[in-house]
């Protein structure tokens, strides 16, 4: 009886191991990313030594959106810091439901916003927006995990606002996002300061200075500044170096 019993979970091992082998066989073969048991609120999945975040879901919408978003976070200033032109093409990848889209929309009224992002149901939320608010330069796009799926020299600012700690291949979105970039073109990001106690925020959705500047660096794109304008977060600005 023990012996028929080990036979059968040595069996349904096997079968296991076969849906799994394919799957496991690709993370082990990966070359920027490696994986372990996921820490809490983690993925498991790691890059140059930082666990990715988990997504934040289409569900999360309405805390992009809550009241007290422009008081606690001052977006305004970070949009001021930006210093755009009037015919800017932005791109706001991992735009959620364009509360900085739409932010961005009203300084760049001869250009666009290319507000990208993963989850359908967030370009849906987008386009609620757009039809709302009468917004003409907002310009909603599915991107994929690994790409923004944006065509090569075309935008002068690419803008991540607490999405790029999110990105289940920041490698490659990175690599994606360079390539877009016109000449000059600039690179920035917002995130919440990993440095700081103070800041209130899951672990994973934090980041420090030193690994985003190492991460960048592997892209091809260094730091030029670290705007301090912001109450809880960083306000990088990258260019090609
Ligand atoms: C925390 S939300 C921030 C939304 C928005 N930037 C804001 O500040 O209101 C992060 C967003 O990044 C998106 N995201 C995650 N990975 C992405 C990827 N590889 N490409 C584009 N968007 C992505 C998620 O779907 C989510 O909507």
């Amino acid at each position: 009886m023990l012996t028929k019993n080990l036979f059968k979970i040595l069996i349904s091992c096997l079968i296991c191991w076969q849906i799994a082998a394919p799957t496991s066989t690709a993370l082990i073969q990966s070359k920027y990313y490696s994986y372990r048991q996921p820490s809490f609120d983690g993925t498991g999945k790691y890059y140059m030594g930082r666990e990715i975040a988990q997504v934040m879901g289409h569900q999360g919408a309405g805390w992009l959106e809550r009241p007290d978003r422009a008081t606690e976070e001052q977006p305004q200033k970070m949009v001021a810091a930006l210093e755009l032109k009037s015919t800017d093409v932005v791109a706001d990848i991992g735009a959620g439901t364009g509360y900085i889209s739409q932010l961005i929309a009203q300084q760049v009224p001869e250009g666009k916003v290319l507000a990208v992002d993963v989850q359908p149901e967030m370009i849906e939320l987008l386009n609620q927006r757009i039809q709302k608010s009468k917004i003409t330069n907002i310009q909603p796009q599915l991107g994929t995990e690994q790409s923004p799926e944006l065509p090569a020299a075309s935008i002068d600012l690419a803008i991540m606002v607490d999405a790029y700690h999110e990105f289940s291949y920041p490698h490659e979105m990175m690599a994606g996002i360079v390539a877009a970039l016109k000449p000059g073109g600039r690179v920035v990001l917002t995130e919440y300061r990993g440095e700081d106690p103070k800041v209130f925020i899951k672990p994973h959705h934090k980041t420090t200075q030193k690994q985003i500047e190492y991460e960048m660096k592997d892209v091809g794109l260094k730091l030029l500044k670290n705007e301090s304008v912001l109450p809880q977060q960083h306000l990088f600005f990258f260019v090609k170096s």
